[in-house]
């Protein structure tokens, strides 16, 4: 592998502390700077290095690229879609913003590649329901949707204007156990686990049966790793790749955990993010992605329960 220095900005979040620790793994723990405005993070202690960085601090972001060596970034940092509905505003100012800015500093210090996550967000409820193409229509009703959409547009522009080797995935929702979820529509499916576990009831801001695309971690730390790794020759998407793992619904979840745990209820009481996740599609069609990097996906919803469980009680007996 080449000689790689990646800062990773966002380390912190449920995303971030996974793709830290598999970027520390691959180039070194030494060569992959983990940034987030958040202090410190437990979980990423004494892993490697650790900054704290604010992305809307271009001046400083700038010193840090320079700094550093850096070669490659990976951008975390946003608000997820149901925090972006209560500060409209500032989801689209950091969305936005942070990207531009890593954007620019990718191209004046020629960097070797930017990696920069979408979502499946960016569609609205206009767009397929089942099995929603890379290419259709896309109007989303969240400011976080079209933030998303926007940035899609411009890893486009900078790709093609100025050579820029800016990579996207549209992430489904995205389950883990290591690092809590930050204020998405998608999070229920994280907690339903933990409060199984420690409640045996569950009560879900989502109808029982609303089904959303959905992935476990380890999957889309491999599709990221792997989507970074192509010959750039086969990236024929420029915007964002879908990528599908599986779909389900709060009843689905619920049955997969009963399978371990009986006496598990699950009640439903939607509040806002209903009509956020009445928007977006049941189902993604990933065949582009298939196509160009052999996109494909493990875990399946009774594979992901097994490992959630098994994961979480080992956590909860090593406290
Ligand atoms: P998260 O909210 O868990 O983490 C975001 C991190 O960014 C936090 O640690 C936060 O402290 C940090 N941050 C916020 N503002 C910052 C700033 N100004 N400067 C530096 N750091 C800042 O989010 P996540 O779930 O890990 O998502 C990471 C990326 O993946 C986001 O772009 C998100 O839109 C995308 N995504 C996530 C999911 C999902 O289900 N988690 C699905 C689709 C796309
Ligand atoms: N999991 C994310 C959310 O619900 C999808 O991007 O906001």
């Amino acid at each position: 592998m080449a000689k790689e220095k990646i800062l990773v900005i966002g380390a912190s979040g449920q995303i971030g502390v996974e793709l830290t620790l598999a970027l520390r793994k691959i180039y070194g723990a030494a060569n992959v700077v983990a940034s987030d405005l958040r202090e410190e993070n437990e979980l990423l202690k004494g892993s490697g290095p650790y900054v704290s960085l604010d992305v809307m601090n271009k001046e400083m972001l700038h010193v840090q690229v320079i700094r550093q060596n850096i070669t490659q970034i990976y951008l975390l940092a946003a608000i997820l879609s149901a925090t972006g509905e209560k500060n409209p505003n500032l989801a689209w100012h950091l969305n936005m913003q942070g990207l531009l800015n890593v954007l620019d500093i990718a191209r004046e210090e020629k960097l070797q590649k930017v990696y920069w996550p979408s979502s499946i967000a960016v569609f609205g409820p206009t767009s397929p329901k089942q099995l929603c193409p890379q290419q259709t229509i896309i109007e989303p009703i969240t400011v976080y949707g079209i933030s998303k959409y926007a940035g899609e547009f411009w890893c486009n522009y900078y790709h093609q204007r100025y050579g820029v080797d800016v990579r996207s995935i549209r992430y489904p929702g995205l389950i883990s156990y290591k690092s809590a979820p930050g204020g998405g529509t998608t999070d229920y499916a994280v907690e339903i686990y933990s409060e199984a576990l420690a409640e045996k009831k569950y009560k879900c801001f989502l109808k029982e049966d609303t089904y959303l695309p959905m992935m476990y971690m380890p999957d889309a730390i491999r599709a990221t790793m792997e989507l970074m790794h192509a010959p750039a020759e086969n990236i024929t998407v420029r915007t964002s790749y879908n990528i599908s793992g599986m779909s389900f619904s709060p009843t689905e979840i619920a049955a997969s955990i009963q399978k371990h745990i009986p006496e598990f209820k699950l009640s439903c009481v939607p509040d806002s993010r209903q009509k956020i996740a009445d928007s977006w599609p049941q189902s993604i069609d990933d065949a582009v992605a298939t196509k160009d990097w052999g996109w494909k996906p493990e875990y399946d919803l009774d594979k992901m329960t097994n490992d959630m469980l098994e994961n979480l009680i080992k956590a909860q007996n090593e406290l």
